[in-house]
């Protein structure tokens, strides 16, 4: 039985821009801030991608923010096409201008403005990746991507997830994850968890005078791997556990060759 294509109604990604621009205030920092994230990432991910046969179709990455995880799983199987979905208008024009700067990158990333519901999917995708995004998604919208990745992956193909704030243990008390000195100024990132989110927090300093500081207030629901593998497994999906906040879903497990 061959899977239809999804639809997109054009309609809703406007409203996704405007209901949920949840990183609208994170974007100026995001990439300044992220390299201590993707020391510890970007290996995880190749080692996921690893073996990916872009000829199976393209690899979708769900909530792909400034582009981050798209450019990194793009070097990973350097021949895939790409389909990006990001809803915050803010992230995406940092994913733009990472495409503008790539003029061989922007050739092969497919940007959609929105959630999983406004993407048009193909019949099969090579891989897909969701970094940093699991813990936004409501539990229908976790099951609706479960299925979707158990309809669409190829036989065999990885879905990287992660789940925790990965750039800090989740702290309730203020916890600083990152700084980097920009021009005369220096930059910080402070992360702060409590039982339904966390709040990062950017704060941009002349010496010992903070000029300017920005608070995002993320709605972030804790799941963790033992709850991705449960209900993956109801959609049909074998997880694997690479780190304590890492995994990869698949169709069906890895045999032994997978493995040699
Ligand atoms: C922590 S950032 C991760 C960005 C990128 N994947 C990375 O690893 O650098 C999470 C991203 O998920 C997006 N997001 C939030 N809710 C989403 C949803 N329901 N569907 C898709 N993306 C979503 C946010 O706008 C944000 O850009």
């Amino acid at each position: 039985m061959s899977l239809p294509e999804t639809t997109s109604d054009p309609h809703t990604a406007n409203d996704a821009d405007s209901a949920s621009d949840l990183y609208g205030a994170a974007a100026e920092f995001y990439d300044l801030l992220a390299a201590p994230t993707w020391a510890r990432l970007g290996p995880l991910l190749r080692g996921a991608l690893d073996g990916v046969d872009p000829g199976h179709g393209p690899l979708l990455d769900i909530g792909a923010g400034t582009g981050l995880s798209t450019e990194a799983a793009a070097d990973a199987v350097p021949d895939a096409q790409l389909l990006a979905v990001e809803p915050s208008a803010g992230m995406r024009i940092a994913l733009s201008t990472r495409l503008a700067c790539r003029p061989a990158l922007a050739g092969r990333v497919t940007v959609t403005a929105g959630t999983l519901r406004d993407v048009r999917l193909p019949r099969r995708l090579c891989a897909a990746v969701a970094l940093g995004v699991v813990g936004h998604l409501a539990p229908v919208e976790r099951a609706l991507l479960w299925r979707l990745l158990s309809e669409r992956l190829a036989p065999g193909a990885p879905a990287v997830v992660d789940v925790l704030d990965r750039t800090a243990p989740p702290t309730r008390a203020p916890l600083r994850l990152a700084t980097r000195r920009v021009g005369d100024l220096e930059y910080e990132s402070w992360s702060e968890g409590a039982d339904d989110g966390w709040t990062l927090t950017y704060r941009v300093r002349d010496g010992e005078t903070v000029v300017r500081e920005h608070t995002v207030p993320l709605p972030w629901s804790g799941v963790g791997i033992a709850t991705v593998a449960e209900e993956a497994a109801v959609a049909g999906l074998v997880c694997t556990r690479l780190a304590p906040d890492f995994a990869v879903l698949r169709t069906t497990p890895l045999t032994r060759e997978d493995h040699s």
